[in-house]
């Protein structure tokens, strides 16, 4: 690790000594510039967040006005306007007045991190912010180290961690909400005056309703490929608050952090604490930009594995639910091999002794198989997945236990619960959550992944589950004054034992799931090589929620099922060839009992598969191209992945509705290279004729500018018609 201290290197980035008073940094990346004024004595600033600045520009914030806030706004010397700090000094003054000591910049596994060490006038309080990029990602995450050197305990009231000034103008704002199968629904309105709170408090999970991520359209109403666009992902997998306030100023004030609520932190003297990073993009590409440079650096530098394709899999879920059994199991291997599938997952329902798990009301926490339903254990379902030639996976809910469970039996003080208080139960009339802010409790954890792992090392998958939120706050281990510890000592017990499974073992695939789409966030993926998107499997709701999702996670950590219909959740009828070309948008999956599909289905799920296996690289690594909204209600919604290269793409294009004569827009493609040829292949074709542009070769430009005419509906047998109707292409480069 290099370290470079002081200012020398503030100056000697920026501008020639001398040129002017301020000692300007610029933290930059191949595309974008984040512009600090770091000058002793004095607050720091911030300048610019947006396009790359080269020296010569620099040069402007001699005389040109731009926004000159805090960088870091604290609380207590003008306390009018929100802060990102709020501290109770150890003497009771609720007042922060910080200034910049020295700025050093390291290089740590690839990256650069600049830090400005900045500290109390009168209080040895201090604060470090830390700005860090990576070369080829136009991502910078910042955040803050807080450290308390006072005779004895502050308390920290709002810790956030970052700021960011946005110029008041028409500046719209896009950001996810929903709920438990409906996750990840788009919302894009102005920012108007006052306040817009984007917030959890769910405790364990927290993308179900709101997200912590956003993005700002700075040219006005969003667009998907041009327009300035700031994007930024809280990485957190706890309760935050993100929220921007547009006052009498000309700014909108962006802060986002941690949610304090109920969680001011005692610091004690001598302790450091450190918010989460909030990850930061700027693009010129509109929103589809902004979301590609999340995708690629979080795929490289977040994502567990995201280097590494994702297997196609069945999952026993919605096929059999509770009702497992071994030849059922074997069954359901057997099919998903037959029909090209790489990986079989068991879901709930495997365990438990004294008290089998037959429904959600019990056995959590006992995590021994369940003899009766399983005569040969784990070893007897791996050999049948080895016979079948593929992996096999298993669903476990390690932060959990039951009421009714021989774990509670024994540990009732592991639990979450209010002192003094009943015991409150969750799913199934008896769930409770293990308290990970106790350190036994973090064993036990990691010791549930442990064993199994250790015992049959050839489990290549576990799907991490997490249905329960925080249902009352006390925590029995935490002491009476550290009460307020409980929301945030529980994701660092989660992550302490996250980090001993990963070291433990770095090669399993790891889903998480938190009832559906619960812990979809940069905070948790580092763990993590996928999640699952929603419990709603349902083709046609999964355009939108796989469209908000892909804002800010990228395909190949996005779980995508075929299920049966009627759907389970809304019992829509689509036709099998509709669900696969959705799925086949993600990371491609089954979810359902093969053995109740009928011949037609299965044929088209087989070929789904194949050319899955085809198209996978481009859709789990390539770049993204959203190009018709299914929240615009156009009737069609359409997106398109393109490899790096541009060599190779695929477009998807789903009817979103139907009507007679209905007119839809034809959609240009985008992303690709205007000069090269394309070819161009229909895959998960049901028509008896070919598309007129079957096999034939068109031009980057032409595809771009034009787009190909997709007709409403197929060419099949008139019986086989359906309100539904997709298409999705392969364009390969002629070379
Ligand atoms: C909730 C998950 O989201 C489902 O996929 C399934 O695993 C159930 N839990 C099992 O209880």
């Amino acid at each position: 690790m290099k370290k470079i201290s002081q200012f020398i290197i503030a100056s000697a980035l920026i501008i020639a000594p001398g040129a002017m008073s301020a000692d300007l940094i610029n933290v930059s990346t191949p595309a974008t510039s984040l512009v600090l004024d770091a000058t002793k004595g004095e607050p720091l600033k911030i300048l610019h967040y947006g396009s790359k600045l080269n020296s010569k520009d620099m040069e402007a914030f001699k005389s040109a006005s731009t926004f000159n806030h805090m960088a870091y706004p604290v609380y207590g010397i003008q306390p009018q306007g929100e802060s990102a700090l709020s501290v109770t000094h150890n003497d009771g003054n609720r007042s922060t007045d910080l200034e910049v000591v020295d700025v050093v910049t390291e290089e740590m596994n690839g990256a650069t991190i600049t830090s400005v060490l900045m500290h109390d006038k009168v209080y040895p309080f201090e604060v470090k912010l830390n700005y860090k990029v990576r070369p080829d990602y136009d991502v910078i995450e910042t955040w803050a180290d807080i450290t308390n050197n006072e005779k004895g305990n502050v308390t920290l009231n709002r810790f956030m961690s970052g700021y960011l000034p946005l110029r008041y103008g028409n500046v719209w704002l896009s950001s996810l909400y929903g709920s438990w199968a409906n996750e990840a629904e788009l919302n894009q309105e102005p920012l108007t005056h006052g306040l817009k709170m984007i917030k959890n408090k769910d405790g364990v999970r927290n993308s179900h309703t709101a997200h912590a991520e956003v993005m700002f359209s700075l040219d006005g109403e969003p667009r998907e490929n041009s327009g300035r666009v700031i994007g930024a992902a809280l990485c957190y997998p706890g309760n935050y608050k993100l929220f921007i306030d547009t006052d009498d100023s000309n700014y909108h004030h962006f802060f986002a952090g941690i949610n304090e609520e109920n969680s001011e932190y005692l610091l004690k003297k001598g302790e450091t604490f450190s918010t989460p990073e909030l990850a930061l993009t700027y693009s010129e590409e509109g929103l589809s930009g902004a979301s590609r440079n999340f995708h690629k650096w979080g795929r490289d530098n977040r994502l567990h594995a995201g280097d590494k394709e994702r297997k196609v899999l069945l999952n026993s879920w919605e096929g059999v639910y509770f009702d497992i059994n071994e030849p059922v199991m074997a069954g359901m291997m057997e099919d998903i091999a037959s029909m090209g599938g790489e990986l079989f997952v068991m879901d709930d329902g495997w365990f438990g002794r004294k008290y089998p798990r037959n429904s959600d009301n019990s056995s959590l926490g006992d995590w021994m198989v369940d003899t009766n339903k399983l005569p040969n254990g784990i070893n007897g379902l791996l050999e049948t997945a080895k016979k079948n030639g593929i992996s096999f996976g298993i669903w476990i809910e390690p932060e959990m236990a039951n009421t009714v469970s021989e774990l509670y039996e024994k540990h009732p003080e592991y639990i979450i619960k209010a002192p003094k208080r009943p015991v409150i139960e969750g799913r199934g009339g008896t769930q409770v959550v293990l308290d990970l802010s106790n350190p036994k409790v973090q064993d036990l954890v990691f010791e549930v992944v442990d064993t199994l792992m250790t015992k049959y090392p050839e489990i290549d998958y576990i799907k991490w589950d997490a249905n329960a939120p925080i249902m009352e706050h006390g925590s029995q281990y935490l002491t009476s004054d550290n009460q307020s510890h409980l929301y945030i000592d529980y994701h660092k017990g989660l992550i302490k034992t996250l980090d001993r499974i990963r070291e433990a073992h770095p090669d399993v695939t790891i889903q998480a799931c938190a009832s559906g789409g619960g812990r979809a966030n940069w905070g948790i993926l580092p763990w993590f090589d996928e999640f699952w998107t929603s419990d709603n499997n349902d083709a046609l709701q999964r355009i939108y929620m796989q469209w908000g999702t892909s804002y800010f996670f990228p395909a190949i950590a996005m779980a995508s099922h075929i299920s049966a219909s009627p759907n389970h959740q809304t019992f829509r009828r689509i036709p099998t060839k509709f669900r696969a070309d959705v799925a086949m948008s993600g990371r491609l999956g089954l979810e359902m009992q093969p053995k109740d599909m009928n011949e037609d289905d299965k044929a088209i799920c087989m070929q789904a598969i194949e050319d899955y296996k085809k198209i996978r690289p481009i859709v789990q690594f390539g770049d993204l191209y959203r190009l018709q909204s299914p929240f615009d209600k156009k009737g069609v919604a359409s997106l398109m992945y393109v490899t790096a290269e541009k060599d190779d793409a695929v477009f998807f294009w789903w009817k979103t509705e139907t009507f007679m004569n209905q007119q839809l827009p034809r959609i240009p493609m985008a992303g690709l290279d205007p000069d090269k040829v394309y070819k161009v292949n229909e895959i998960n074709r049901i028509d008896k004729e070919p598309l007129t542009f079957e096999g034939k070769e068109f031009t980057g430009k032409f595809l771009m500018s034009n787009g190909l005419e997709m007709p409403l509906t197929y060419n099949v047998d008139y019986n086989k018609n359906t309100d539904f109707s997709s298409r999705v292409l392969h364009l390969t480069e002629v070379k």
